[in-house]
């Protein structure tokens, strides 16, 4: 690897890898580089070297001249090896007539590779071992000598010091790349947690879709944060000064859906009391998000994808033809694949939405990310509702961790929201989260109004009688609660804390 000349005397050989050490931070680089010294030095024919690996007892090869794989093994394995030997004893090793050493006791490896002269000497820095360096010989005519035994300790003293340099330099460099990456993401999802590998993927992919205008699909069960990534998008791509526009499709029928997203001509329908530019060109230069693409139906698809196709767009009672520049940007927690296998969603359109897919990851697939969420949603809730709280109890911790959260994140957000509505001690304890048995019990089958006043009473008790937390839990006002107290009968006196 390297073009240095050869070199001529031992020290010079140790002053070119004292040298050496101040310049070579790659570790392949260095072990070639050592190596190659090495053997000059002492005129070996073959070498290689053993390094420990990280967080184990095991050694590997690392670097080896003049030899195959197979034949490094066969010296490697044999327990009476000179390598065993020199790992375990820790001292360096020279035999200069190997198929007669004693100590080897005619080990196959020696005798098969007609190995003449070995020497080997270990890697150690500060008592603590690195590795070995083995070379040997085949010729008879030249055999290793005591000098040269002298000179390796000498060198590999030196390897070893330069070697462990390179290795905290890499790892320092790793862990650097590490901060820098985790201060990007915070500075480009400043409100997106998520340190988990599923979520880091969703970062890197989220970064480097933004910057161009291609659609994206997120895919994803409920409260995975498809939308939050949907903005993350937007306001990192050089849309983000022009609106981002979210359009729940689920809930609108054709026509009204029609209307709100390409607006409507004065006169055009009863309502329609005057000119209306819909949605799509209010988000002109910015980015549409289409919420639960699934749920259009055909007649929508096709306009859509004219949209995504010519950049056009007719308003509902108008013939002429409006251009819009929008990124479509949408979401679905179906399987939208086989929505199109099924016939019921265009092929094309799924092609065009469908550019890059991100698959949101649910939680329980990150489940290192669930207690940074809760401290998250702690922080946030605890400053909203002017409360203090130092962070959950170590059972509180446990059930959050070990819940199943069907919900996502948005299921884990309002149960820390609850809980700390709840609780007024210092630390959530896991009482403050016993609430979801409640909510599958809500009396289905009876009137609407049985139903309220039941929710009414139930969240109440839940709140122990309080009703500034009853009317924050329902999120309805103070008054509109004793509004609905009083018409179950109840007075102020009633229940109050
Ligand atoms: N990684 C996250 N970090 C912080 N908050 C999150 C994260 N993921 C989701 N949330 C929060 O959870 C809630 C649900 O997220 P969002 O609305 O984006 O999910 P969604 O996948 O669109 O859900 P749905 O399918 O029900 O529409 C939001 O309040 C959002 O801020
Ligand atoms: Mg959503």
């Amino acid at each position: 690897m390297s073009n240095k000349a050869p070199v001529e005397n031992p020290y010079q050989t140790l002053l070119l890898i004292s040298e050496e050490i101040n310049s070579t931070h790659d570790i392949s680089q260095l072990l070639d580089r050592i190596m190659e010294l090495a053997m000059e030095a002492v005129n070996a024919e073959r070498g290689f070297i053993l390094l420990q690996k990280t967080g184990s007892t095991d050694y590997e090869t690392v670097t080896a001249h003049n030899f195959s794989r197979e034949r490094i093994q066969s010296i490697r394995d044999h327990s009476s090896s000179i390598v065993q030997k020199v790992l375990q004893s820790q001292e360096p090793l020279i035999s200069v007539d190997a198929q007669q050493d004693a100590r080897f006791g005619g080990a196959e490896s020696i005798v098969l590779q007609q190995i003449h002269s070995v020497i080997c000497t270990p890697l150690i820095f500060r008592n603590s071992m690195l590795g070995a360096i083995y070379m040997d010989r085949r010729m008879t005519k030249h055999e290793f000598s005591d000098e040269n035994l002298q000179f390796l300790r000498a060198f590999s003293n030196q390897a070893a010091i330069a070697l462990q340099n390179a290795q905290r330099f890499t790892k320092l460099e790793k862990e650097n790349k590490k901060l820098r990456d985790t201060l990007s993401q915070k500075v480009l999802f400043p409100e997106i947690i998520g340190d988990s590998l599923p979520m880091q993927r969703i970062f890197g992919m989220v970064t480097s879709v933004a910057p161009s205008t291609a659609t994206v699909l997120i895919e994803g069960e409920s409260g995975t944060g498809k939308e939050l990534i949907a903005r993350a998008i937007h306001t990192n791509s050089s849309r983000k000064e022009k609106p981002f526009i979210p359009i729940f499709c689920g809930s609108l029928s054709e026509n009204l859906l029609e209307s709100e997203l390409f607006g409507h001509k004065k006169g055009a329908f009863t309502g329609a009391n005057e000119n209306k530019p819909g949605l799509f060109e209010e988000a002109d230069g910015g980015t549409v998000f289409l919420d639960e693409i699934g749920e259009i139906n055909q007649g929508m698809q096709t306009k859509l994808l004219r949209v995504i196709q010519e950049g056009e767009i007719k308003r509902v009672g108008e013939t002429s033809i409006r251009n819009v520049d929008v990124r479509i940007l949408s979401a679905t927690n179906r399987n939208l694949e086989d929505e199109v296998k099924r016939g019921n969603f265009r092929e094309d359109l799924f092609y065009r939405l469908n550019v890059i897919t991100l698959k949101m990851p649910p939680l329980r697939q990150r489940s290192g990310d669930i207690l940074l969420l809760a401290q998250h949603f702690l922080k946030h809730y605890a400053l909203k509702n002017k409360k203090n709280f130092h962070g959950f109890s170590t059972e509180a911790r446990a059930y959050l961790q070990d819940y199943s959260w069907p919900g996502n994140v948005r299921e884990l957000e309002n149960t820390v929201e609850r809980a700390v509505i709840l609780s007024n001690d210092q630390v959530i304890e896991p009482d403050a989260f016993q609430l979801r048995s409640m909510e599958q019990k809500l009396p289905l089958g009876k009137s609407l109004k049985e139903i309220n006043h039941y929710a009414i009473m139930q969240t109440l008790e839940m709140a122990g009688g309080n009703r500034t937390k009853a009317a924050q839990i329902l999120d309805v006002s103070r008054r509109w609660l004793q509004y609905q107290l009083k018409e179950l009968g109840m007075t102020d006196a009633d229940q109050e804390s």
